[in-house]
């Protein structure tokens, strides 16, 4: 299953967004996206079954191209104080240290959340953008906003043929 594609309205659905809209559908309130202790632990079982498989995304129509390039734009645009784009972390500076943190390559780096931080601190994917949106000194857009899942849609296409492991460590 891919982990963000566009419906028929034209909008980006990511994984979380789509659990959430089965709770809807029977009659449970939808879970805050990024809560820990709700959707966290949910994804953290939930895309494990997706474990081996291989990343997926389509770019399919003119809406999806529309929401893949909107999200490329976010990725590759310089905001916020420090005037930083993703891509200055993720491509530019890849494999040099940011504090004692060593920067990975955005290639690859969609297939495993969420990610578990110091034990059992759950992360969401679009959880750790709000951190990295942190140390850009820039206010995160809302998870779950367009801006946001159409991030994640050019970011997740960035791991196409990239097998998938969910809940992974990370320090
Ligand atoms: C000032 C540098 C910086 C910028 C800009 C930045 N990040 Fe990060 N990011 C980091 C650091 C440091 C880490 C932790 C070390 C690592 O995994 O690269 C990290 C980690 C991540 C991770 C987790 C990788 C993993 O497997 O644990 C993702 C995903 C990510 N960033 C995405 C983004 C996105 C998307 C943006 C733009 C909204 C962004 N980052 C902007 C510094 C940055």
């Amino acid at each position: 299953m891919p982990t963000a594609y566009p419906t028929a309205a034209g909008r980006v659905v990511t994984f979380e967004d789509a659990l959430n809209n089965c709770r809807v559908a029977n009659g449970e309130q939808p879970y805050v996206l990024g809560d820990k202790a709700t959707m966290g632990r949910l994804t953290a079982y939930a895309r494990t079954l997706s474990d081996g498989m291989k990343m997926n995304i389509k770019v399919d129509g003119p809406a999806a191209l529309m929401a893949y390039e909107d999200g490329k734009k976010t990725f590759y645009a310089r905001s916020g104080q420090l005037n930083f784009a993703c891509a200055s972390c993720h491509i530019d500076n890849v494999g040099n240290k940011l504090r004692s943190e060593i920067l990975h390559m955005a290639v690859g780096a969609a297939t495993h959340w969420p990610v578990f931080r110091g034990g059992d601190t759950l992360f969401t994917l679009q959880s750790r953008y709000e951190l990295c949106y942190d140390l850009m000194r820039h206010v995160a857009p809302p998870q779950g906003s367009e801006k946001l899942n159409n991030l994640e849609y050019f970011h997740s296409y960035l791991s196409n043929g990239l097998e998938m492991r969910a809940s992974v460590f990370r320090k």
